[in-house]
């Protein structure tokens, strides 16, 4: 595996491969591996020849009272985890790298930014701008044939397709199941945060999703029962929830009854971490 710091070895090293007719898969990641990250690589590697993985902590993500510098990393560790996957090239630039003095141009996706994790009252609809952001220079960087994003962060892979779609960028996206650990709780870099009685709340996540999908199952239809059964097991393990919603899974808008596909999107504070987690309602039907 060749660690890569500067865009212009990455372009040389990407190049060389799609000459000799490589497929370009490619994982943008902010670090600090996980099971969840590692399904990525593992799909890249089986799909395409070439599997690039970016690892940037994107500061144009984090709002002001955000974790930035508090972020969890380690290099070494992740350089060896990407390796055990067959990971081909790990690109890791600097700031400088991505942002240099002057840069001043912004890519940003309406309509589906401005809800959930991009509400006002959450991170705001600069934070994709962020993602989008970055996402696209990274696109423009490694112009991968595929490219490989977590269903964990639903929103966050609905405003990529969007990207896609609507700038006609040239790649195919790729979204993968959330892996959990073995009682449930979602995968995330930011789990680092919790203590264990933290962690034993945040599983009220999870669990609330289970219940709302046993629910479904069960016949509940209407929206505000199925969110009320979700809600219930996270006040018996007092989580406050940030949003708790079902939306559309095409375009994030409020829907008022399960009907086939449908997202019930969470989001709480547990301790120091803000988690995030989600499942897709209705669709066996
Ligand atoms: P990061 O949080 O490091 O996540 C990188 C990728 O891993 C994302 O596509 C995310 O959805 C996926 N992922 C995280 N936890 C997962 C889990 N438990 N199961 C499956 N996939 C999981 O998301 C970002 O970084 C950034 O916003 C980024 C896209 C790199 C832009 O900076």
């Amino acid at each position: 595996m060749r660690v890569v710091r500067t865009v212009a070895e990455l372009r040389e090293l990407v190049a060389a491969a799609r000459s000799g007719g490589a497929r370009v898969g490619f994982v943008p990641t902010m670090g600090f591996f996980h099971e969840g990250h590692l399904s990525l690589m593992r799909r890249a590697r089986a799909d395409t020849d070439l599997v690039v993985v970016s690892l940037f902590v994107n500061p144009a993500q984090f709002g002001p009272g955000e974790d930035l510098d508090a972020y969890p990393r380690d290099e070494e560790r992740d350089c060896r985890l990407a390796e055990g996957e067959g990971v081909d090239v790990l690109f890791t630039p600097p700031v400088e790298a991505i942002y240099p003095d002057g840069f001043a141009s912004t890519v940003a996706v309406r309509g589906v930014t401005e809800t959930l994790e991009g509400a006002a009252s959450q991170r705001g609809a600069v934070h994709f701008d962020g993602v989008t952001t970055v996402v696209t220079k990274l696109f423009n960087m490694v112009e991968p044939d595929m490219a490989y994003f977590g269903q964990k962060d639903a929103q966050q892979a609905l405003v990529i397709r969007k990207l896609v779609r609507d700038l006609d960028i040239p790649v195919q996206i790729e979204v993968c199941p959330t892996i959990r650990d073995a009682d449930g709780l979602a995968l995330s870099s930011r789990n680092a945060y919790l203590s264990p009685d933290e962690r034993e709340r945040a599983l009220a996540l999870s669990r609330a999703l289970r219940a709302a999908e046993a629910a479904v199952a069960a016949g509940t239809r209407e929206a505000a029962a199925v969110v009320a059964v979700a809600q219930e097991e996270l006040d018996r393990a007092g989580v406050e929830p940030d949003y708790l919603q079902l939306r559309s899974v095409t375009d994030l808008s409020p829907v008022e009854r399960v009907n086939g596909s449908t997202l019930l999107a969470v989001a709480a504070r547990v301790g120091p971490a803000r988690l995030i987690d989600n499942a897709i309602l209705g669709d066996d039907q």
